[in-house]
């Protein structure tokens, strides 16, 4: 958001290509704090933006999500399907911001620019030095899950199981941390092969879809004991089905997901087990 700040490190360096990762990324806090969502995602967007036009550097990989398509019930996700409902902020400045990104290219033909639509990203780096620490109790699945297993959390509140999917609770598409971070590499080698693109949304997902359950009692076979969990009433604003169609990832980035559900589970577990306080010792 410091222009001034970004053209600092433009002058200071010579830059090929920028990927933005400095969203807020919160569900329940951006509906408590819409302004701070919209000021922090979509000027920190602009800005940077506009940064990069003054020096010329229009190569960009901005990180999407699903969440862009809505309470869409067709499954797998595609994206050709349209942008749906989204019903929170954050997922707001997705849409958003990948709807200034269509203008911009749209404006330009010399942009190119990547939007990666992420879904659940799990796992943590094998060497259990990089993980997730998330500030206070954690909105998502598996740092709540792991946390219940190093006894930071007394247990698991698994949010509906009245859904229509074999076990009653949702289905996710889970991709571990390093086939994403493999992904955006895979998405800046394609920028850099290629000319005037414009703009362009690419799915990573793995394809596969697991219940809540299913992700619970793989973390149980990592962890080597049970994690006590309650069910409890529906989360508002989710979907029962989630999963992605992730062929425009292969065909155009030569990229797919390597890693299974128990290497997530293992490697989440392994860093959390390292790191009981997180980042804080
Ligand atoms: C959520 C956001 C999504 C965002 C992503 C990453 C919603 C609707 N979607 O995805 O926009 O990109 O996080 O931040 O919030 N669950 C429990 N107990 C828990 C936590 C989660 O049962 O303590 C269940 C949820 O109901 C859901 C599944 O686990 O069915 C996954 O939840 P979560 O990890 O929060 O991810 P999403 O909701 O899929």
């Amino acid at each position: 958001k410091n222009k001034e700040g970004l053209r600092k490190i433009f002058n200071e360096n010579k830059i090929d290509a920028v990927i933005n990762f400095a969203g807020f990324k919160a569900v329940g806090e951006s509906v408590e704090k819409p302004l701070m969502y919209y000021e922090n995602n979509l000027f920190g967007m602009i800005t940077l933006l506009e940064v990069m036009k003054e020096f010329n550097v229009k190569n960009i990989v901005f990180s999407s999500s699903a969440t862009v398509y809505g309470v869409s019930e067709k499954v797998p996700f595609v994206e050709t399907d349209p942008m749906g409902e989204v019903t929170n902020p954050y997922g707001r400045t997705k849409v958003i911001i990948e709807h200034i990104l269509m203008d911009l290219a749209k404006s330009d033909n010399t942009w190119n620019i990547i939007a990666l639509r992420y879904f659940n990203p799990l796992g943590a780096h094998e060497s259990g030095r990089i993980g997730e620490d998330p500030n206070g109790i954690p909105n998502n699945l598996s740092p709540y899950i792991t946390q219940v297993a190093v006894g930071k959390l007394e247990k698991l509140h698994i949010f509906g199981n009245d859904y229509d999917t074999p076990d009653g609770t949702c289905i996710r598409d889970f991709i571990h941390v390093n086939d994403l971070a493999a992904g955006h590499s895979a998405a800046l080698n394609y920028l850099f092969n290629n000319e005037n693109l414009g703009f362009d949304a690419i799915n990573l997902g793995s394809e596969k879809g697991y219940s809540v359950l299913e992700i619970l009692s793989n973390f149980e076979k990592a962890v080597g004991k049970e994690i006590p969990y309650v069910i409890d009433g529906r989360r508002a604003g989710d979907i029962a089905v989630c999963y992605a169609d992730a062929s425009k990832a292969k065909k155009l980035l030569n990229w797919e997901a390597k890693y299974t559900i128990e290497d997530m589970c293992r490697d989440s577990w392994n860093w959390q087990k390292k790191n009981p306080n997180g980042f804080k010792d």
